[in-house]
């Protein structure tokens, strides 16, 4: 890959926070169920697949499908999964800033999920990322992007996250926040039967892009029909309580 995999030492245990590969909860279930009908979506590009967590939920949605990643351990990680749960769904290895280089073929829908999209270290790059989903799309096509990071984290920067917490193991999130940006630092806690054992990992974000970085940059985009959810449920974004950022827009010429 061209850009630095700062997820080839920790793709091998990425998933183990999340549950079941192939299992969902339902309110992510039921979001991109009803989007996906709203917007009569039949095809589907992940450009930021990962581990491929969420493409057998849209196979499942009835849409053709396929999964890209900047990430070689990643993917590796996906064609495992994907491999076990018996799905045929090809993954390939692209940067989303060049997608029209590895696609010749057009979507009803791209996705960038899971903060995915804070990987761009600036305004510019982050256009640039837009600009590259938004020529894979057919027209009136639907774009998706989701992060964790939101204004109300932003504001109130909590040093300590508490993440999901199992029987065995459980993780905690240690933010440093910069001006513009920050790192998170994950210490993911073993504990089977008494034992403990300690795994750090960190990732940096230049800059934390929020809502009004996301309405700027997708209008400038050229991006139509542009809104915000709060979470899964729809609930409309609000600044002061949402925990959750979701970007949907159009490609409207
Ligand atoms: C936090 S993970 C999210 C993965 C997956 N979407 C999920 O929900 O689990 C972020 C992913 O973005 C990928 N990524 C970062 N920059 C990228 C780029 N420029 N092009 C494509 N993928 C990129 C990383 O390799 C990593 O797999």
């Amino acid at each position: 890959m061209t850009l630095k995999d700062s997820y080839s030492e920790i793709a091998y245990r990425y998933d183990q926070f999340h549950g079941e590969f192939g299992k969902y909860d339902s309110q992510t279930y039921e979001f991109f169920k009803k989007i996906f009908q709203d917007h009569n979506i039949t095809s589907v590009l992940d450009c930021a697949c990962g581990t491929g967590r969420h493409l057998p939920l849209f196979q499942s949605l009835g849409c053709e499908v396929i999964g890209s990643d900047a990430s070689t351990e990643m993917l590796n990680r996906a064609r495992v999964n994907l491999s076990t749960l018996g799905a045929n769904i090809e993954v390939l290895e692209a940067d989303y800033r060049n997608l029209p280089e590895h696609f010749n073929k057009k979507f009803d829908a791209v996705v960038c999920l899971t903060s995915s999209i804070l990987h761009m270290p600036n305004d510019s790059e982050f256009l640039r990322a837009l600009k590259s989903m938004k020529k894979v799309l057919n027209n009136g096509g639907l774009l998706i992007l989701t992060q964790g990071t939101a204004d109300k984290q932003w504001s109130e920067k909590p040093r300590f996250i508490l993440g999901p917490s199992h029987e065995k193991s459980s993780r905690v999130f240690v933010i440093d926040y910069h001006e513009n940006g920050a790192t998170y630092n994950m210490l993911d806690i073993h504990h089977p039967n008494g034992q403990s054992s300690l795994q750090s990992w960190s990732i940096t974000y230049n800059k934390v892009f929020l809502h009004d970085d996301h309405k700027k940059l997708l209008t400038e985009s050229g991006f139509k029909d542009i809104q915000f959810y709060g979470d899964y449920d729809f609930v409309t974004y609000n600044k002061q309580t949402s925990k959750r950022l979701i970007s949907t827009a159009v490609k409207n010429q």
